[in-house]
């Protein structure tokens, strides 16, 4: 009997690190990487070009389901542009949040994201891996820091990057998102039971990774 390839999913809310974390896992272990929160942002980015409103449905749907995206390494392309800045935009954060509340749009990506699963492994992260995705990972993490503590880092990123930011406002963005990515009808983002809790209010993402990781050795053994 063929041994099912594994999948590590990390879900979370916005900003709680899960990217960094999942791409040094991935990397670690010389596993596949899915960072499926990238889907609903080049959606999101297709439809403002497109001139699409961010509630219509049918059209986005039509664009998440032949959606034009390819990725090499870090670099994002849509289309052949490359989006990878373009994409953590707040205006595509918060687009990406609204878009991702149509069943249609989630629909549509999928089978996408289930076509990552390959050998040796997958580690993916999103809001719904653990339950609806992959519901048969083998390792689950929810992966979470408080709303202060995910503010101040989305804010040092913006700062070194010499963007402007301001702290009331990605806090305030933040909460708002929070509440729309968990209180939205379809695979709503909610810890699963079976998911390890990771808070990393108060930990440096090495620490964070060496958790993960502690928690994918049971797949080795
Ligand atoms: O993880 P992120 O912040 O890049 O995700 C952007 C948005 O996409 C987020 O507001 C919620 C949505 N999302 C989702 O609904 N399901 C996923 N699996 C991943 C992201």
């Amino acid at each position: 009997i063929a041994t099912p390839v594994p999948v590590i999913g990390i879900d979370g809310p916005s900003a709680s690190g899960k990217g960094t974390v999942g791409a040094r896992v991935a990397e670690a272990l010389g596993f596949q990487h899915l960072d499926s929160g990238s889907l609903y942002r080049l959606v999101a980015l297709a439809g403002m070009r497109e001139g699409v409103a961010l509630d219509d449905e049918v059209a986005l749907a039509r664009i998440a389901a032949a959606l034009p995206a390819s990725f090499e390494g870090d670099t994002v392309f849509l289309a052949g542009d490359d989006v990878t800045n373009a994409i953590r935009s707040e205006a595509c954060s918060v687009g990406a949040s609204k878009v991702a509340v149509l069943p249609a749009v989630r629909e549509a990506l999928f089978w996408r994201q289930r076509a990552y699963r390959r050998a040796p492994g997958l580690v993916a992260e999103g809001r719904d891996i653990g339950s609806v995705i992959f519901p048969d990972a083998p390792v689950k993490i929810f992966l979470t820091a408080s709303a202060e503590a995910r503010a101040e880092r989305r804010y040092k990123q913006l700062i070194d990057k010499g963007m402007p930011a301001n702290m009331d406002d990605l806090l305030s963005d933040l909460r708002e998102r929070d509440a729309r990515d968990s209180q939205r009808a379809v695979a709503p983002l909610k810890r699963s039971e079976d998911a390890a809790l990771l808070d990393t209010s108060e930990m440096t993402i090495q620490q964070a990774v060496d958790f993960v990781l502690q928690q994918a050795a049971a797949l080795r053994s």
